[in-house]
């Protein structure tokens, strides 16, 4: 379920990712692609302080991934998430900005929860999920 306070549409599906276990706190994040606004995007979903995080990847500096090696978002002391373009640097648990270029902004949050052992995330309204026949269609 999600945690108390994190607003869920009431139409959403849960959309599954991973197993939850394979999330280990401040490991490597799970990426997944999305559509925001109607865009193709990724996403990403990481444990921090115990809890999942997500976040469209994407810098609040200049739109571009964030990951240094796919999946690796946090800084070497495993404390923020780092952009490896610039070395903006956010606080995972909210997403905000703490130091570098990314001044006052903010990443963009996905809601991701725990769900009977599963990581799975909630679409809203700017994030959708890709529909499955153009998802097939650009797998390998
Ligand atoms: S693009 Fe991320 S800090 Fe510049």
């Amino acid at each position: 379920m999600p945690d108390p306070g994190q607003a869920v549409p009431v139409e959403a599906v849960a959309q599954p990712l991973c197993a939850a276990a394979d999330l280990v706190e401040r490991g490597q994040a799970f990426v997944f692609d999305v559509l925001l606004r109607g865009r193709p995007a990724r996403a990403f979903v990481l444990r921090f302080d115990g809890r999942l995080v997500g976040y469209i990847n994407r810098c609040g500096h200049v739109p571009v991934e964030m990951d240094w090696q796919p999946g690796e978002f946090l800084d070497q002391d495993k404390r923020w998430i780092v952009c490896a373009i610039h070395g903006a640097s956010y606080e995972p648990a909210d997403g905000h900005c703490v130091a570098g270029p990314c001044r006052s902004g903010k990443l963009i949050p996905v809601t991701v929860v725990e769900c009977d052992g599963q990581a799975c995330w909630y679409p809203c309204g700017d994030i959708r999920p890709v529909p499955l026949a153009v998802a097939s269609e650009s797998s390998p």
